[in-house]
């Protein structure tokens, strides 16, 4: 399901895959080729959500924001694993998001990172680039090994051919539902609610 919230509505490249129990609402921008599996929620009511071309967020993922701090971007290429929670995070190009991961708000998850599954991610915490993140609350356990490197270059890469392999399915590419009176997001101006 995609809505509108208060006038703003969530924008979308090409080929975007939406799985129909997903709700994607208000501020929120889906790059080309990325894809949102079945129950997920990313909630742009109270600030805005940005997710890059050919990222994937997986089932059960819950993103939100925090209102007029904290809003939540995932660069190109991220892959975010099932049942994570993203909150007023930041996720840069190509980073791989363990299954059940926490990530708060502040945090900062550097370039090509892996963080392990069940991590926890506190506020304002810094992976550096291409390093291994993990642990409850989680620790830099240090640079990628090759094994780890292949792993996160090959899920979001499967990601794009798997919504493929869906629309050729029959499963209907994602659009932006059509309002009268849409209104700027957050970053241009929309009031924090
Ligand atoms: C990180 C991962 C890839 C394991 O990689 P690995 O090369 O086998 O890592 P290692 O076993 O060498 O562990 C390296 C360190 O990280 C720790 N570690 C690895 N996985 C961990 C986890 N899930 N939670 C906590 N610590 C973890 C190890 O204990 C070790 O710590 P140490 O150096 O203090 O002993 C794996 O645990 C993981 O999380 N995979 C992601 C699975 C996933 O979500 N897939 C998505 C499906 S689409």
């Amino acid at each position: 399901m995609i809505r509108p919230f208060q006038g703003m509505v969530p924008k979308l490249g090409s080929r975007v895959f939406v799985a129909d129990s997903a709700l994607v609402m208000g501020d929120v921008e889906l790059g080309d080729d990325a894809s949102v599996w079945f129950n997920c929620v990313i909630r742009g009511d109270v600030n805005f959500i940005r997710i890059g071309a050919r990222a994937n967020v997986q089932d059960a993922c819950c993103i939100h924001v925090t209102n007029g701090k904290f809003p939540t971007i995932l660069e190109d290429e991220v892959s975010v694993a099932h049942n994570v929670m993203l909150h007023g995070c930041t996720l840069k190009r190509g980073a791989m998001i363990g299954m059940s991961t926490t990530i708060m708000d502040g945090a900062v998850i550097g370039e090509g990172c892996l963080v392990a599954a069940g991590s926890l991610i506190k506020e304002g915490f810094v992976a550096p680039p291409n390093t291994l993140v993990s642990g409850w609350p989680a620790t830099v356990k240090g640079e990628l090994k090759e094994a780890q490197k292949a792993l996160v270059a090959k899920i979001w890469t499967n990601y794009v051919r798997y919504k493929e392999a869906y629309f050729r399915d029959g499963w209907p590419l994602a659009e932006s539902p059509k309002v009268e009176d849409e209104r700027p997001g957050f970053e241009h101006g929309h009031p924090y609610p």
